[in-house]
């Protein structure tokens, strides 16, 4: 996760850019609810296109990243496209199967999530938030834009690129 300050000036920053859809979505008090948990989630970090560079989409909300992230010996992880489009995002899962995913980073595919993906501190919701975090997901404008990857180690990879140095490695001495 970023650091909480950080993500707060950045949330200022763009308090006036919120997309149509987190607007309109305000009147169901879950979805609001949601809405309010995916904001401090830092969701939008890994999964809008753009975030990283200091341009987040926001057409694109949640549509899927524009970086990986490597973890040694998992291989490169992207943050995936978590808007209802059903080709290229989840609209295709139940509210339950996003749940699932939130609270035990298993897909409907049966793959377990990397741990990039915070899953392991998103389980800690409660019931009924995480669910809301679900109904909120499932509210949003459907992006279409399919996310590279999940790559295995030595794959190549089409991607801009978070590294995670083993400890004791620099980043001079990690191979490219
Ligand atoms: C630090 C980066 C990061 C943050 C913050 C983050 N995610 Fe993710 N998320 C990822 C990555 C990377 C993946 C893909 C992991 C993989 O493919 O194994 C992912 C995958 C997912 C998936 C599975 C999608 C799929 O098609 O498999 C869901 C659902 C999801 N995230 C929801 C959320 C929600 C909701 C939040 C905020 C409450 C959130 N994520 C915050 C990085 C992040």
């Amino acid at each position: 996760m970023f650091g909480l300050s950080v993500r707060l000036a950045f949330l200022a920053a763009c308090a006036l850019e919120l997309p149509a859809s987190m607007a309109a979505a305000a009147d169901d008090p879950q979805i609001a609810r949601g809405e309010y948990l995916v904001t401090i989630g830092g969701c939008n970090d890994c999964h809008t296109p753009g975030y990283f560079f200091g341009k987040p989409d926001t057409d694109r909300f949640l549509g899927g990243s524009d970086v990986g992230f490597e973890i040694p010996g998992q291989g490169v992880f992207v943050g995936r496209n978590i808007t209802p489009d059903k080709e290229t995002g989840i609209g295709s899962w139940t509210r339950e199967q996003i749940v699932t995913a939130l609270q035990s980073g298993q897909r409907p595919d049966g793959r377990v999530l990397a741990p990039i993906m915070p899953w392991h501190a998103f389980a800690q919701l409660t019931e009924e938030d995480v669910t809301s975090v679900a109904a909120y997901l499932q509210s949003l404008k459907p992006v279409t834009h399919q996310v590279p990857g999940p790559f295995k180690p030595g794959e190549k990879v089409s991607t801009f690129l978070f590294r995670i140095l083993p400890p004791g490695e620099t980043a001079a001495s990690a191979p490219n």
